[in-house]
């Protein structure tokens, strides 16, 4: 008999675990971004097609891989759902915690999951601008918390199986 507890995953999470929305590699992405560790599979890669009218970029279309757990699937999945069509501008603002609220709420072991995806889409974010070589004013120049945890928790992961090879 299995001694593991199943989560308290809302239903909103099994079901975008179930039927994840905008999954797969996008052949025409404007940019991506990979977020995580290939050592231990939790990881995202965000493609994100981006279209520039009348000075601001668009999120035309958003897909992504997750080689993760449930909620990381789940969260990367509402996040394609929810920065599309808005502009890079607006979707920056969406934080981890806009991710789990959407979803019905995360396991307090699955935040990570959700600070992951959001760390994807502000690289893939950073990535773009890198591209075509502009800052806007609205970009900060500081990483945020999301990004930093993102950025800890890739290192610990190294560490943790260079320790363990
Ligand atoms: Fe690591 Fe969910 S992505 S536990």
């Amino acid at each position: 008999m299995s001694s593991r507890i199943p989560l308290p995953y809302s239903p909103k999470i099994l079901e975008l675990f179930r039927n994840p929305k905008n999954l797969g590699p996008m052949k025409d992405a404007t940019i991506q971004a990979t977020a995580g560790s290939p050592a231990c599979g939790d990881m995202i890669s965000l493609y994100l097609k981006i279209k520039r009218e009348n000075n601001k970029d668009i999120i035309e279309k958003a897909t992504f891989e997750s080689y993760g757990c449930a909620a990381n699937i789940a969260t990367a999945s509402i996040l394609t759902e929810m920065i599309k069509g808005k502009t890079l501008e607006e979707a920056w603002k969406i934080s981890w915690k806009d991710l789990a609220n959407q979803l019905g709420g995360l396991p307090a072991i699955k935040f990570h999951c959700s600070i992951l995806a959001v760390g994807a889409f502000k690289r893939a974010v950073r990535a773009y601008y890198n591209k075509i070589k502009e800052h806007p004013s609205w970009l900060p120049k500081d990483l945020t918390r999301e990004e930093k945890q993102t950025y800890e928790e890739e290192e610990l992961i190294e560490k943790f199986y260079k320790k363990n090879e």
